[in-house]
């Protein structure tokens, strides 16, 4: 059916050409059947520009963060075209005093790192409401995501997190493709961080690695670097670690997270404190690690860890007259 109508459609758009003898009405005619078969093209084109603009922005589920992402291109010091790589921080958390405190640092650093994507997650069995809130204030792109952690792992000598960081890295396998570029880095809540620790790790090729403060008993641990490539480990604990760097001491290229989709993070078998070795160890090897900040001579992230808070004057009963968040 359609095939008849398109092709009287042409033989009358033909007309003029055919005929000299054209008179206005029918010019009239001819230009308004024109303009309704270009219409639907012209808005397929309009459509067609507008979703790949979103696609090239990616503009992440939240449509709160996909707008402060566009503010963000905007900023000075980020030129508008600049195709950066973007930075997937990896934050597991959970319920506690400081939690709220904790997060509010991460972002106010956050907030300010361009072409920055937070992935969130809870070690809870379900999404909770002050983090939902508290991220889709942050003005930071975010993904919310939630895993519980069974009781049998949370005893003290296990390693936390496992579970929260391997479903990041799922989120990412599923959610990011070849053409993505980025840097994956694993930002506990418990860290200060430095902006310039996300331009450094921005280049990251495959792995980079770089000091981190307060970890390994002492004021910091590092990679020691000799002639641009990692030969071993400034640490006071396990230095027969192969990797003896902490969470917040090295980033992955995306590809490498998607090009190795078995590689994540174990709890089979897995000593706590060897994580980061037992992670690192499918993907890389200690030759081939990047070092950044200087040839790791500086420190740009800390293990600073808040205070458990002293709470012992909390009333049982006699609480306040209004509920506050902390
Ligand atoms: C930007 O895009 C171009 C073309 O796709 C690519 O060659 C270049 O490496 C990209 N730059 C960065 C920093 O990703
Ligand atoms: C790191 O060390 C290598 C080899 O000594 C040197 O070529 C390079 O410039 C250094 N990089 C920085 C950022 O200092
Ligand atoms: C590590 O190095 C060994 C020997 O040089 C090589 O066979 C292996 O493929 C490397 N592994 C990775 C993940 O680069």
């Amino acid at each position: 059916m359609v095939i008849p109508r398109s092709r009287s459609v042409s033989e009358r758009s033909v007309l003029p050409v055919v005929s000299p003898t054209v008179n206005f009405p029918v010019m009239k005619s001819v230009f308004f059947s024109r303009f309704f078969i270009l219409l639907p093209w012209v808005l397929i084109v309009i459509i067609m520009i507008d979703v790949d603009t979103k696609r090239t922005s990616r503009t992440p589920a939240v449509a709160r963060a996909g707008r402060t992402q566009h503010q963000r291109t905007a900023r000075p010091g980020a030129p508008a075209g600049v195709n950066r790589s973007f930075i997937y921080a990896i934050t597991p958390t959970y319920t506690r005093p400081v939690q709220k405190a904790e997060l509010t640092r991460l972002t106010n650093a956050f907030r300010q790192v361009p072409s920055f994507h937070w992935i969130v997650v809870e070690d809870s069995t379900t999404r909770t409401e002050m983090v939902a809130r508290f991220l889709a204030r942050s003005g930071v792109p975010y993904t919310h995501l939630n895993v519980f952690t069974p009781r049998r792992f949370k005893r003290t000598g296990m390693p936390r997190a496992t579970e929260q960081r391997n479903a990041a890295l799922a989120w990412l396998r599923q959610h990011r493709t070849r053409r993505d570029a980025g840097v994956v880095f694993f930002a506990d809540d418990d860290n200060t961080y430095s902006l310039e620790l996300f331009e450094e790790m921005r280049g990251t090729k495959a792995v980079s690695v770089w000091p981190v403060g307060f970890v390994g008993g002492r004021a910091y641990e590092r990679p020691i670097v000799t002639g641009g490539k990692v030969v071993g480990w400034y640490t006071g604990w396990r230095p027969d670690r192969p990797f003896a760097t902490d969470m917040a001491g090295f980033a992955v290229n995306l590809q490498v997270i998607l090009g190795n989709p078995r590689a994540q993070f174990k709890r089979r078998g897995s000593q706590p404190g060897m994580q980061e070795s037992d992670f690192l160890k499918q993907i890389t090897n200690v030759s081939d690690l990047e070092p950044k900040a200087s040839n790791c001579t500086r420190v740009l992230v800390w293990h600073t860890r808040t205070e458990k808070p002293h709470m012992g004057n909390e009333p049982k009963f006699r609480k306040d007259t209004v509920v506050i968040e902390v």
